[in-house]
């Protein structure tokens, strides 16, 4: 009888905490991430990803995507200038910062750019790795 009882509290618990910890799902964010390219990156990087000739480099199988993911998190959150490399065709415009996003859209943006247009990644960036950036 006690021991059911111990294992009982012992489910109980295990119920309450499953309630608190929730994994971090891909594909809702790559879905959300949608929404924030096509706002705030469209513009530059065009709906096929494949950019602007000579202007603004293509996000779709990009070999900056590469990269480790830090250097994504800050190619959003600082911008980039200078010379750039990418897929062998050098770029030298500005794109600037987009800090004013937030932590959770900057994770769903690169998560989608990172699962679009051939690219795939299934390594999920989170909002906790954003904000670690941050300045
Ligand atoms: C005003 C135009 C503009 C906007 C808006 C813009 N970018 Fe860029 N992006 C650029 C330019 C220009 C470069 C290359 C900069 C250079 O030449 O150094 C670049 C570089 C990049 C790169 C690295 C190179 C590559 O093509 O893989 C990534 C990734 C990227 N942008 C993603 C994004 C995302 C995600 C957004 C939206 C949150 C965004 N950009 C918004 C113009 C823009």
């Amino acid at each position: 009888m006690r021991r059911i009882m111990v294992m009982g509290n012992i489910l109980f618990l295990l119920f309450v905490m499953s309630a608190f910890i929730q994994t971090y799902s891909l594909p809702k964010s790559i879905e959300r991430g949608k929404e924030v390219y096509a706002t705030f990156c469209m513009n530059c990087h065009m709906a096929d990803g494949k950019g602007m000739e000579n202007v603004y480099p293509p996000v779709a199988k990009s070999d900056y995507l590469k990269r480790p993911v830090k250097d994504l998190i800050n190619n959003v959150l600082k911008g980039e200038s200078g010379e750039l490399k990418v897929n062998g065709v050098s770029y030298n415009a500005i794109m600037p910062a987009q800090d004013y996003l937030t932590d959770g859209q900057i994770a769903d943006v690169l998560n989608y750019v990172n699962n679009s247009w051939g690219n795939k990644n299934l390594k999920a960036i989170t909002p906790e790795q954003v904000k670690k950036m941050r300045p």
